[in-house]
């Protein structure tokens, strides 16, 4: 048995989810769940960001507190997280005093390591991205990043030598080779690091609303560092205690954490960096997908194109809404989001193959009163193996195709074998063959539908099954004929 860590982003609160970060979280959580079915000792985070001067402002607007203000916000993820049943074992939030006794911790070894000193800082802040830039990197004036507007800061600053690492990044990224995934990704970074690497302020003397620098208390330590250790403290590092109330911290180093493209560096510059000076091992891999546009544009407040994640889920069902996040396109690559795309593949993939399937081949078996008992046939067109491997490389929506292929190959058996015009022994031996395919195919897709392999199981009269029941064996099931597992969308 494995141990298996796998992260989501800690995202900003203040605005609330979109599918965007939904579809982070389920790739995230479906990580999780094929490993809980494959016998692993499986942890998976998620949790905002709760700290900076986005918060502070907001909060003072509404007159509140900044806590008072992040605390509210913090529950509309959660319940994000549960109406598209994310199955997260814990959810960090930077202002939790776990998480603030885990960074002042953090920072002082890497201050003790003679890796933090003092001076001055100047250049450009995004506020919105929390990202320094400096004049060069600017696009018009503007946050090269998003393309709004970046102020000039100069102040008095702690730097944390990042330059001091560039040999050893590099090092680590030759021999951990899946570090940098999707591998496509690789060569920008390492680019990147070997033109040289400047070090990094690391902490404000104007923002108030963030974690106190350890030896100077007019400091705060900025976001990103704060916000990076999150991944540690969320497992109860360094104490071994947590809000989740579990000794996790065994579960270092990460397997994986889940990021989107535009926080790439972050994961594998600066946080590996940030390790190396605490003595602490770096994750086993960061892995960078794409991004998401809406209609073909850029999903944005003021295009007014923004999806809320729950009102695909009130609309569609959560199971349908997960899948096509994970279908539509790799999960490295960019893709586009349309409900008419999202409506094409409900009817097709889900009302049709799957649906059809299930409804047809339990409609039968339950009209049938010999025994569901036979040889595997249908077993030759399954390949559990490769759809295992392509979840390890985060190929999500190659095993999609693979499961399907093996849906097809079992409705082009009922067609071929013409279960209507049979029966008694030769019937049975056809039932088994497609009542052995509809289990197993319902644990296959159970990480990627939850709801709907449960709606399977129960039809079928079995039992939740794991990774090693994906073969063919007895049934033992009891079959009961249920609703339709999706109706076809106008
Ligand atoms: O960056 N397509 O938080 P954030 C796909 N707090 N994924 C998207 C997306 C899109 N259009 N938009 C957002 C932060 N995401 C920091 C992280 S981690 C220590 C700190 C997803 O709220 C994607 O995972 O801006 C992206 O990286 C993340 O949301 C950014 O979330
Ligand atoms: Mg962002």
């Amino acid at each position: 048995m494995g141990k298996f860590y796998v992260t989501t982003p800690i995202y900003y609160v203040n605005d609330k989810p979109h599918i965007g970060h939904a579809f982070t979280t389920v790739a995230a959580d479906i990580l999780a769940r094929w490993h809980r079915l494959s016998g692993d000792d499986v942890f998976f985070l998620t949790g905002t960001d709760e700290h900076g001067e986005k918060n502070q402002k907001a909060a003072d607007a509404k007159g509140k507190t900044p806590q008072e203000f992040v605390d509210e916000l913090a529950v509309v993820y959660k319940d994000v997280w549960k109406k598209i049943n994310i199955s997260y074992d814990a959810f960090q939030r930077t202002s939790s005093a776990t998480h603030e006794a885990a960074v002042a911790e953090f920072v002082s070894r890497m201050e003790k390591n003679g890796d933090i000193y003092k001076g001055d800082y100047e250049g450009w802040y995004c506020t919105p991205d929390e990202t320094f830039f400096t004049e060069l990197q600017l696009v018009n004036g503007k946050c090269p990043s998003c393309g709004r507007e970046v102020k000039k800061i100069r102040e008095e600053s702690y730097f944390f030598k990042l330059s001091k690492y560039q040999e050893k990044l590099l090092q680590y990224y030759d021999k951990n080779p899946e570090f940098l995934s999707p591998s496509f990704r690789a060569d920008e970074i390492k680019n990147r690091v070997k033109d040289g690497l400047k070090d990094l302020s690391i902490t404000r003397t104007a923002v108030k609303w963030a974690i106190p620098f350890p030896s100077n208390k007019e400091h705060t330590i900025y976001v990103w560092v704060d916000a990076l250790i999150s991944y540690l403290s969320g497992i109860g590092w360094p104490s071994g205690k947590s809000d989740s109330n579990n000794d996790a911290r065994a579960y270092w180093p990460a397997s994986v954490h889940l990021v989107g493209k535009e926080i790439n560096w972050f994961h594998t510059v600066i946080w590996p960096a940030m390790l190396f000076s605490a003595g602490i091992e770096p994750p086993k891999k960061v892995f960078a997908h794409g991004w998401w546009t809406v209609d073909g544009k850029k999903m944005s407040k003021s295009v007014g194109n923004v999806v809320d994640p729950v009102e695909m889920a009130d609309k569609y069902g959560a199971d349908a809404f997960r899948y096509f996040l994970m279908r539509e396109k790799p999960l490295g690559e960019d893709g586009d989001f349309s409900e008419k795309a999202l409506i094409a593949r409900i009817n097709g993939e889900l009302a049709s193959d799957l649906g059809n399937f299930i409804s047809r081949v339990v409609t039968l078996a339950s009209r049938f009163d010999g025994k569901i008992e036979g040889t595997p046939e249908l077993n030759v067109h399954l390949n559990a193996e490769r759809i295992n491997a392509l979840i390890d490389n985060q190929e999500l929506s190659v095993a999609l195709e693979e499961i399907w292929l093996f849906l097809k190959s079992a409705n082009k058996y009922v067609n071929d074998k013409s279960p209507w015009d049979l029966s008694g022994k030769e019937l049975g031996n056809v039932l088994y063959n497609l009542i052995e395919a509809a289990r197993i195919i319902s644990i296959l897709i159970s990480p990627f539908m939850p709801e709907t392999a449960v709606k399977i199981n129960s039809q079928l009269g079995v039992h939740a099954g794991t990774l090693k029941d994906c073969r063919f064996t007895d049934f033992n099931g009891k079959i009961t004929k249920g609703e339709h597992l999706f109706n076809r969308v106008q």
